[in-house]
């Protein structure tokens, strides 16, 4: 090999080695530090592409304003009033037919303590009713449940219960009581955790 040529070599193979940072790359650990937060001080992560077509709504509850989903949409048998056309004691049942919305148990609390009427107004079927009379609307159905779980409904607001949809990436997103909660029947079942079972892993190996 030319000498010149070796020269030349050399000095290209130390130029890209040190001259230059390789990406990922920093002079001091506080460099990196500050180049590598970026992101985090000003985040361009976005809760959209989680929420993707779910139709929300915004809420504002004391200082927290966030979204939830939208309800009416999505319940089967919205407007009520198709069929609810005058108050409940004078609805008839339809001769020969199944009792309207049989498919329905409640299970939520004791019956002397809560029936149809104390969450659905048999006036204005279209609206759910306050333990005292007032107008909550069916996409803000987590003011009813908040009358009797107060506690859950302080930790939802914070974020605490329930699911943020896409974390904490802003616009802020939750999920709303009834996304998780069947109303008629709110229990979640319990669950086994996922066991470990060690014969299995010893017979693996
Ligand atoms: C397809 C017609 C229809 C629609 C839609 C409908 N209802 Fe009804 N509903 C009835 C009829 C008829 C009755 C009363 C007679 C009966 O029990 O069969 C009734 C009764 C009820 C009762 C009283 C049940 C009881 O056991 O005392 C409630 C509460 C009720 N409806 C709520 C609703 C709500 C809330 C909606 C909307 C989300 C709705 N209904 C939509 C037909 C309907
Ligand atoms: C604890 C409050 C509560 C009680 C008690 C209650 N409901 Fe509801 N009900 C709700 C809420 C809230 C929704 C709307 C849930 C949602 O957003 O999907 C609902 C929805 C419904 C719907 C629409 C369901 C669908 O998907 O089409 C019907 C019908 C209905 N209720 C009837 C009744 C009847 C009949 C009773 C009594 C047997 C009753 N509810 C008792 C809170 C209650
Ligand atoms: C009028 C008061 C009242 C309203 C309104 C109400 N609840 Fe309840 N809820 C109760 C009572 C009472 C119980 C049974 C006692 C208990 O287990 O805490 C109960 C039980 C529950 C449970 C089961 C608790 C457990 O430990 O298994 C859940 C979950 C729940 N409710 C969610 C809701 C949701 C969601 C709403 C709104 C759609 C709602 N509740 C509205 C009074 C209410
Ligand atoms: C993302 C789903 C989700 C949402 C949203 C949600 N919950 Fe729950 N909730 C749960 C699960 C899961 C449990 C069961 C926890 C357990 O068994 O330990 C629960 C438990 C509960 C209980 C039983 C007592 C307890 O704390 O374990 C109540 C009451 C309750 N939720 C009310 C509410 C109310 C009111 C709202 C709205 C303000 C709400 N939840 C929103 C999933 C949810």
């Amino acid at each position: 090999m030319n000498i010149h040529r070796f020269i030349i070599i050399v000095i290209v193979v130390f130029c890209v080695g040190s001259c230059k940072h390789k990406e990922g790359e920093y002079h001091s650990l506080k460099d990196k530090i500050d180049a590598e937060t970026k992101n985090y001080q000003d985040p361009e992560i976005s809760s959209e592409s989680y929420i993707g077509d779910v139709k929300t709504i915004e809420i504002k509850e004391g200082d927290h304003r966030f979204l939830i989903p939208e309800r009416k949409s999505q319940i089967t048998s919205f407007a009520c009033t198709e069929c609810h056309t005058q108050p409940l004691g004078k609805m008839k049942r339809i001769e020969g037919e199944k009792r309207a919305h049989w498919e329905l148990q409640m299970q939520h609390a004791d019956e002397k303590a809560m029936n149809c009427t104390s969450c659905h107004m048999g006036e204005n079927m279209d609206n759910l009713n306050s333990l005292t009379g007032s107008i909550i609307d069916f996409n803000q159905s987590y003011l009813l449940c908040a009358q009797c779980h107060n506690s859950q409904f302080q930790d939802w607001k914070g974020g605490a219960h329930g699911k943020n949809i896409g974390g904490w990436a802003k616009p802020r997103a939750a999920m709303t009581c009834v996304s998780c909660h069947n109303p008629h029947q709110p229990q979640i079942a319990s669950k086994w955790p996922v066991q470990f079972n060690t014969e299995i892993e010893k017979e693996r190996k």
